[in-house]
């Protein structure tokens, strides 16, 4: 090809770019939410302007209906510079745009033009311009089209919270969200962790059990740190054959993962040594779908939903002081008997993690010794930790606190199968992290609860 050729493909090519560039910003998503947000908020003043009996009253909606049908289309974006973030989301969703609707109130009932729920609550007390959307909502505050600006791309790691979930934020903000109206999801999810003995395991922030990880940052958790056959792994909300597709690969289906699902299903690992040297033990994570003494689930898919709420608001992401509501630790409450402290204590550390509510089913120890066990290949999941209910009463007061103090390490365990993995889980040694006073009433607790041995005469 001469040069003139050369040179004339290559402007034909360089317009076409042009052209397609144009097109493309000309039919941009967000201007086709915008122009008909403009559309039916004119026509909604239009409606009134013919409904209207003072002349003067009239013709200022019609004005007002005309100017708005023209309002020119741009990309609106608050700008937070305490919170370090930049929301475009008012580009779409108009009707909460203060500066178009002042009163930030309309009748529209579908998304991106309604306004917003509970405005008084939430505008007037974060005003919107000050603090954006994403703080509360997550989301990728730059992006200008649904599916990138809600976040369900690869790469973006912060989706939208869906439904209830956004109440992860309030838990962010506000120590008091234990007793703050519209927060009380996330206090329900604080409190059923609490309930369940998550803490005897995990610790958040540093307080808690050793045997797993912290999920004091859980919220942060990075994605490539989760490897995709896990991910395939998970059933949604638990229900057989419902696989959770990839663009549900979020922190928030992680952690519903292990609680509507069985985790060892999600994490099985290597317990007959298939792949691996040594045998690798399925995730020790109970699993919360198993019936409690009432007979339904421990752990509800509401009540699943409702602690990933809160662990959402478990992350490392600073936020200016201006912008918490502090609240004083609760003071331990007072007791009026040893055995209601040592209640009080056996939950706080929690020991029904391991050993169930109240001490009543001691959860799954894979390949320790548990009932029913005959295959030494598929048995080992029946393998159990103590029901305390059932054995405490074998052991005196100080041979409890002895036990609990000094703990079992998991080489300790008597394994079901002795070629099989080393069992996940182990008594911790508990002499550093629970004072002698409320070893004490444990020990006492737990000797109150212990079922009347058969003695047998
Ligand atoms: C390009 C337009 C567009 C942008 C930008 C946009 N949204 Fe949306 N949004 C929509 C549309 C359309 C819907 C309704 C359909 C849907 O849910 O996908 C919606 C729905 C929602 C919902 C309700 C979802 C639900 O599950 O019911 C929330 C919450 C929301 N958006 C928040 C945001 C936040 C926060 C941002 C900024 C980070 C944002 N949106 C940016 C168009 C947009
Ligand atoms: C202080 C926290 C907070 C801020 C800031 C906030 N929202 Fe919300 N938003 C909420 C809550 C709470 C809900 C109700 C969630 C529920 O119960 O489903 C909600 C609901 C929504 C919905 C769903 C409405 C529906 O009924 O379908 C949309 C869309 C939305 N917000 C967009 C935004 C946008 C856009 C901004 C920024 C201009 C914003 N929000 C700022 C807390 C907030
Ligand atoms: C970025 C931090 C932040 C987030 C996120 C946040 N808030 Fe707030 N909120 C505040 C601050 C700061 C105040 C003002 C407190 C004051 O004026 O003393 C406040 C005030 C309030 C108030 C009125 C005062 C009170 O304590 O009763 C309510 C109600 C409230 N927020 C509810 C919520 C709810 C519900 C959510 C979650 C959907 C939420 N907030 C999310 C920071 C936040
Ligand atoms: C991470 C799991 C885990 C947690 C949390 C845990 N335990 Fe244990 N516990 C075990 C295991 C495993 C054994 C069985 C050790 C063995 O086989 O000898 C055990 C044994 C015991 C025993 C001895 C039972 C017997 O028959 O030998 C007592 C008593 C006990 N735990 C009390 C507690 C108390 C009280 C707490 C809370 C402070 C607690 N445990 C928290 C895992 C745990
Ligand atoms: C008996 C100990 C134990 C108890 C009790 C326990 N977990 Fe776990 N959990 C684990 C172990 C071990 C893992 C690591 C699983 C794995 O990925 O192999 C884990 C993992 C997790 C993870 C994923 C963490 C991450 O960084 O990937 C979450 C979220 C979680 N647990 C939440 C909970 C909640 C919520 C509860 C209470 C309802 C709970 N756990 C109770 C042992 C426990």
């Amino acid at each position: 090809m001469s040069y003139k050729t050369w040179f004339v493909a290559l402007n034909v090519a360089l317009v076409g770019a042009f052209a397609w560039a144009y097109a493309r910003d000309y039919n941009a998503q967000w201007k086709t939410y915008q122009r008909n947000y403009y559309n039916m908020a004119a026509d909604a003043l239009q409606k009134q302007s013919d409904a209207a009996s003072n002349p003067d009253d009239k013709a200022k909606l019609h004005k007002e209906a005309v100017a708005m049908r023209e309002t020119p289309l741009e990309i609106k974006q608050i700008i937070t510079k305490d919170l370090g973030r930049v929301d475009r989301c008012t580009t779409c969703h108009v009707g909460m745009d203060e500066y178009v609707n002042p009163t930030m109130t309309n009748d529209f009932t579908q998304n991106p033009y309604k306004s917003h729920p509970d405005v008084a609550a939430m505008n007037g007390n974060h005003n919107f311009q000050k603090y954006g959307c994403t703080v509360c909502h997550l989301g990728q505050g730059l992006a200008t089209t649904v599916k990138d600006a809600h976040g369900f791309v690869h790469n973006w790691e912060q989706p939208l919270l869906q439904g209830k979930m956004v109440e992860a934020s309030c838990a962010r903000c506000h120590q008091d969200f234990e007793h703050l109206k519209g927060a009380e999801v996330a206090a329900e999810g604080k409190k059923l962790f609490y309930e369940h003995g998550c803490q005897g395991c995990h610790s958040i922030k540093g307080v808690g059990g050793v045997v797993s990880v912290d999920l004091g940052d859980i919220a942060d958790k990075p994605l490539e740190r989760i490897a995709g056959y896990n991910f395939s792994r998970i059933l949604v909300d638990g229900q057989p054959g419902h696989y959770l597709p990839e663009s549900q690969w979020t922190v928030v289906n992680w952690i519903l993962g292990h609680l509507t699902n069985d985790p060892m299903n999600v994490i099985p690992n290597d317990p007959l040594a298939k792949f691996n040297k040594e045998p690798v033990a399925p995730t020790g994570m109970p699993n919360f779908t198993e019936p409690d003494a009432t007979g339904k689930r421990e752990l509800s898919v509401d009540d699943a939903h409702a602690i990933a709420t809160w662990l959402m608001s478990q992350t490392d992401e600073p936020i200016p002081y201006q912008y918490i509501v502090f609240q004083k630790p609760a003071p331990e409450p007072h007791f009026t008997s040893a055995v209601a402290h040592g209640k009080f204590v056996f939950e706080k550390y929690g020991c029904a993690g391991c050993h169930g509510l109240h001490g009543t089913k001691g959860r799954r120890n894979f390949n320790a010794l548990g009932p029913g066990q005959v295959n030494p290949e598929t048995d080992m999941d029946k393998g159990r930790e103590p029901t305390l209910v059932d054995v405490v009463g074998t052991f005196t007061h100080d041979e409890l606190v002895a036990k609990i103090s000094n703990g079992v390490p998991a080489s300790a365990i008597s394994r079901f199968n002795p070629n099989g993995p080393v069992t996940p889980l182990y008594m911790p040694a508990w002499k550093d992290k629970i004072k002698p006073n409320e070893l004490n009433d444990l020990a006492t607790y737990l000797l109150s609860i212990a079922k009347q041995q058969n003695v047998g005469f």
